[in-house]
């Protein structure tokens, strides 16, 4: 007998009709812009656990560093029976969390991946038989329906991805991950730091060229969803540092002038030689910037570990609630 469950609050009809949208409004726009979770279908998923794997991608080992070593610190301080993952891939580095919280009841891994809930239920099903798993299909950008489950609850968002919205989209996310919270529950987050920009743009442009196929395969994905006719080795990966912004932003650059096809949408898109579609940022923070957002959106840093490089951190954060203000004047 397995312990899984899986609700889908995204089927394939709401999920297309929200691609035709972002297509059609970002590659009609100047400058062309795409968002990022198109990227995540299952060959997408893959390149991006081969990406963890790169020599050049840094976070992922430096994450899982701090992990194993504040693991039962993390565990003791949360004492979580729900352990809540926004944007959990493979649950690869979670593994370490899950088996240092002996209470752990219930694991919700949330992502727009099915296959990539799949695989990871399977997995963690396998190791941890007492486990259950209700995993949620659906967009962490959104309203999102937890199950009801036993407190505390642990809200985890790893692997760097709060940087992959842009400053709007953080502080509305940041204040849905708050309203989350009850007393006693926390949000772990785990955030790349800002650093020297050659060790950045390597670890989004790799030698082998993984992240590249990346990048491209959000355009496979456009050519199957929309019958479009994208040729993805017209594009060339480019990977940049803005350095106002303090995020890597990932672009296609259309290697000639050419124009695509989109049958779905009855849409021809012209594309001038070096002209670019943006396909992600990726920001990278500070302790005080961080604290600072996360403050706005009523949440109070109370942890900050990095790795022994000092190239990644995670955090831990609770609600400030009505108990830590001060008291209201008594009116009148
Ligand atoms: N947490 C994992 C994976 C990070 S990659 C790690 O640290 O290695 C980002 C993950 O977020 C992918 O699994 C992707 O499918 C998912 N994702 C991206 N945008 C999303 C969205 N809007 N809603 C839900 N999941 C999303
Ligand atoms: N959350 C990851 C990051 O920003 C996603 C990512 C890693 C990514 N490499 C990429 C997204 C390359 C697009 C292209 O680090």
């Amino acid at each position: 007998m397995s312990d899984f469950e899986l609700t889908r609050t995204l089927d394939e009809h709401a999920s297309e009709v929200a691609l035709r949208a972002d297509v059609l409004h970002g590659l009609t726009r100047s400058p062309k812009v795409l968002p990022p979770k198109w990227f995540y279908d299952a060959r997408g998923s893959e390149l991006f656990e081969e990406i963890t794997r790169l020599p050049e991608y840094y976070p992922t080992r430096a994450e899982r560093e701090i992990l194993l070593e504040r693991a039962r610190e993390i565990a003791s301080e949360s004492g979580a029976r729900t352990l809540v993952e926004l944007g959990s891939g493979s649950s690869e580095k979670t593994r370490h969390l899950i088996e240092a919280l002996p209470a752990l009841d219930t694991y919700v891994p949330v992502d727009v991946s099915e296959s990539a809930l799949a695989g990871a239920a399977d997995t963690l099903l396998a190791e941890h038989p007492g486990l259950r798993v209700h995993a949620l299909l659906a967009d962490f950008t959104g309203p999102l329906q937890l199950p009801e489950t036993p407190g505390p609850r642990l809200v985890v968002f790893l692997g760097g991805t709060i940087g992959n919205l842009r400053p709007p989209e953080r502080a509305e996310f940041l204040h849905a991950v708050r309203a989350m919270l009850s007393p006693g529950d926390a949000l772990l987050m785990g955030t790349d730091l800002v650093k020297e920009e050659s060790v950045l743009v390597a670890a989004y442009d790799d030698a082998q060229g993984v992240t590249a196929e990346f990048n491209r395969n959000v355009l496979a994905v456009i050519n199957r969803e929309l019958d479009a006719d994208f040729r993805p080795d017209d594009f060339e990966h480019v990977a940049l540092w803005n350095r106002e912004q303090e995020w890597i932003e990932m672009r296609l650059r259309a290697r000639s002038e050419l124009s695509v096809k989109i049958r779905a949408l009855n849409l021809v898109v012209p594309f001038a030689a070096g002209e670019e579609i943006l396909t992600e940022v990726s920001a990278k923070f500070r302790q005080d910037g961080l604290r600072s957002e996360l403050a706005a959106a009523g949440l109070e840093l109370v942890q900050w570990w990095t790795d022994a490089a000092g190239r990644f951190a995670l955090s831990l954060s609770v609600a400030d609630g009505p108990g830590l203000r001060p008291a209201e004047p008594a009116a009148g």
